[in-house]
């Protein structure tokens, strides 16, 4: 039996009928963008996340572009961010004509090194955004410190850590701003795209609720120069019913985690993830260090478990943003040659499949 990385209909089969009933009552109601769905989702996970506030957009990659355009990041402006992520992250920034200032990882975490961050913080720094890679927070208390002392915004990247927490504090409500993905594979996943900003700051707040509707206040007069990125009732009704088992869902992957930390221990050429005490890391992606990646990857292959690479060429080296010139971001360099991610979702992966992949990774290097 091959062992997978996700399989989302399997994942939903259980609630189908919830999801179903779920869809079809905003299909009777007749009201399907912005709505009561999705005003019940906002209070749900803002409550979920430990903010006051939230606002359901299009997408995590929209989340993101309206949080820093609500931060006052545009043409000129410099965010300091991770070369280590998603596109997304950097796409983000770039759309809005602002410049990405990459700085190198945590070798450990493969999250934003605080310490590489206050090197280029400068006048043109408009925000800092950091990325809880993978399901685990970056370290924030240098980052928001640095922020207050020089009054830049703090974007938390969460699209891959709803339901992380970082010193019993939940990712979101970390710094100013926090964004969420539910891109259908993503932990807390709908059936099509969208996103949510969640913030406690009420001037935020106000501004992201412009935002997402062309800037419009009331008729057609126009306050800001908005977007079109607004969150459906359906995919709002579909995540409030995944809401209900993301707690579980997450649980059962954190414990598949601390299984395959104890079957890799010890094996030479084998790093299993760093989690600082003060992180509840909720395991997107389990991502091991692993000496001649490539070769292990074609291994596990031939024995039928998939496994991914997440990523295989930092943000700064891509064609697209050389135009950056960032230098000396050799944490991350080195990183993308040898990480690789584990099937550890709960919906392919049980105990003995877990032994299994330990097992061929353990024979892997014993060859
Ligand atoms: C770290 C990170 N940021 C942003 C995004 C963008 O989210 P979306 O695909 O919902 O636009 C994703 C996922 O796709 C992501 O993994």
């Amino acid at each position: 039996m091959a062992i997978r990385m996700l399989d989302i209909a399997a994942q939903l089969a259980p609630i189908q009928d919830q999801l179903e009933a779920a869809a079809t009552k905003v299909l009777r109601r007749g009201q399907f963008i912005l709505g009561e769905e999705v005003e019940s989702l906002e209070r749900e996970l803002s409550e979920y996340c430990g903010t006051r506030f939230a606002v359901g957009v299009a997408s995590g990659t929209d989340a993101l572009m309206l949080a820093l355009a609500a931060s006052g990041v545009g043409r000129g402006s410099q965010v300091v961010t991770t070369p280590f992520t998603y596109v997304a992250t950097v796409q983000a920034v770039t759309h809005l004509g602002a410049e990405p200032v990459f700085v190198d990882i945590d070798p450990q975490t493969f999250c934003i090194d605080a310490e590489q961050v206050k090197r280029v913080v400068g006048r043109r720094t408009k925000a800092i955004l950091p990325v809880h890679l993978f399901g685990q927070c970056a370290e924030m208390d240098p980052l928001t410190d640095l922020a207050a002392r020089r009054g830049i915004t703090v974007i938390e990247d969460s699209a891959q850590a709803v339901g992380a927490t970082h010193h019993g504090r939940g990712a979101c409500s970390l710094g100013h701003l926090g964004c969420l993905s539910f891109y259908p594979t993503k932990n807390l996943g709908a059936c099509g795209d969208g996103g949510m900003v969640l913030t406690s700051s009420e001037e935020h707040y106000e501004k992201l609720r412009l935002l997402r509707v062309h800037g419009r206040t009331d008729g057609y007069f126009y306050h800001l120069d908005g977007f079109n990125s607004r969150l459906d009732e359906i995919q709002a009704a579909f995540l409030r019913v995944r809401m209900r088992g993301l707690a579980d869902y997450t649980r059962a992957r954190q414990a598949n985690a601390a299984l395959y930390n104890e079957l890799l221990a010890g094996i030479p050429g084998v790093r299993t993830p760093f989690v600082p005490a003060h992180n509840q890391h909720v395991y997107h992606q389990y991502c091991i260090i692993a000496e001649r990646r490539d070769d292990l990857r074609g291994y596990l292959k031939t024995h039928g478990i998939d496994s991914a690479v997440y990523y295989p060429l930092p943000l700064h080296q891509q064609r697209i943003y050389q135009r950056f010139r960032s230098r000396g971001l050799t944490v991350a360099e080195r990183t993308s040659q040898a990480i690789l991610a584990l099937p550890i979702a709960p919906e392919c992966v049980n105990d003995d499949a877990v032994r299994s992949v330990a097992e061929a990774v353990r024979a892997f290097y014993q060859k």
